[in-house]
């Protein structure tokens, strides 16, 4: 096996907190063996021109752990091999470049953190013959083979704290509030925060809803006495029959925008009710600040495992964690997949048990 000295590290995809706290990890772990870490810009568009990297030096990550974001940039544009680029060399095919460039910074392996777009992308280049490893990161926690990506706990936890405020100023109005969530077309994050914010109906996009069947839930409440009522949204929740709401659809290498269905779902149960309704969409917020030490700890594990599988040579792989352990999954068996919210997870059905309704 070659020995390896010099490895790459980029950050690709939407951000989520705890990128930083992986990128500490791997250059710290990195660095204790003897390995040189170059951080690459911007995802794989640090490989283009060399001005676009930097070596990583643990002085570098001093600081960072706590830190949301990421200091190499990221970008979700799609996918780079759909398009080709204007270097200093002149325009080029993307993949050939980055290929080209990779041998010229005389790198020995890539470590590639993102979600499911940017590890798709990883094992194409990985079957160009870049050796890499993987490394989950999603607050939409949709990715399979893991039962966690870090951000996932970030953005519920912020999200419950949301809820949380919300049901003060919901019970004092008697109000109907409806708060979409990110999640895309998992609806991890609502059924998660929702269970933590004690919400009274839950809209994911596994189950499509009724929203007669909703509003029956909520006049159930009124009649109680509870005057109030709190319902989570995912963004990709759509009606029985209906269409997901889209901000923008997707165009070029660029995916669909996912977005306003808690105003319709607002809309819809302030009519259906005769109260007064109120809708707040989380977005971004949901992916900013400090990552929770659930994250941090999970971010710098993932961290410290690739760098152990590069120094292995256990190239095409993913970490993944699969309770208590930290593990290698290959990227074959990870790509082009989502994992939704099975049925029969039990976070689901104690809900149900517990009345609060998903719309079905
Ligand atoms: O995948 C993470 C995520 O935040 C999704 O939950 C959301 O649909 C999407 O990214 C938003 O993307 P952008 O930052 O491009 O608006």
């Amino acid at each position: 096996m070659r020995l390896i000295t010099r490895i790459g590290v980029l950050t690709g995809g939407g951000d989520a907190p705890g990128l930083n706290a992986v990128i500490r990890a791997v250059v710290k772990a990195a660095a204790n063996a003897g390995i040189e870490c170059l951080g690459l810009e911007d995802s794989f568009d640090g490989l283009i021109e060399p001005d676009r990297s930097r070596v990583l030096t643990p002085r570098d990550v001093t600081g960072i752990l706590r830190l949301g974001g990421t200091i190499l940039g990221t970008t979700n544009r799609g996918n780079p091999f759909a398009y080709p680029v204007t270097t200093s060399e002149g325009t080029r095919d993307y993949s050939t470049r980055v290929v080209e460039m990779f041998h010229k910074m005389k790198l020995g392996a890539l470590v590639v953190i993102g979600g499911d777009g940017t590890l798709a992308i990883a094992h194409q280049f990985g079957q160009l013959g870049i050796p890499l490893v993987g490394v989950p990161k999603t607050i939409d926690n949709d990715i399979v083979g893991t039962t966690n990506c870090f951000g996932f706990d970030t953005a519920v936890a912020f999200a419950t704290d949301a809820i949380d405020r919300l049901h003060t100023t919901a019970e004092a109005h008697k109000r109907i509030l409806v708060v979409e969530v990110m999640g895309r077309y998992a609806g991890w994050i609502a059924l998660y925060a929702g269970v933590a914010g004690g919400a009274d109906a839950i809209l994911i996009p596994e189950i499509p809803f009724d929203i007669d069947i909703v509003t029956q839930r909520l006049r159930e409440r009124d009649e109680w006495g509870a005057k109030f009522s709190i319902v989570v949204v995912a963004e990709g929740a759509c009606p029985k029959g209906g269409e997901r709401s889209l901000i923008e659809a997707a165009h070029g290498a660029y995916a669909e925008r996912l977005g306003g269905v808690g105003a319709h779902v607002c809309a819809a149960l302030g009519l259906a009710t005769g109260k007064e309704t109120r809708s707040v969409v989380l977005g971004h917020l949901q992916r900013g600040g400090a990552p929770t030490s659930f994250d941090r700890i999970l971010a710098t594990r993932f961290g410290g495992k690739a760098v152990e599988l590069i120094r292995k040579g256990e190239f095409g792989t993913m970490v993944a964690f699969d309770p208590p352990d930290i593990i290698a999954r290959p990227l074959d068996e990870v790509v082009g997949r989502t994992k939704t919210v099975p049925m029969d997870f039990d976070v689901l059905t104690t809900a149900k048990s517990l009345g609060v309704t998903f719309g079905d």
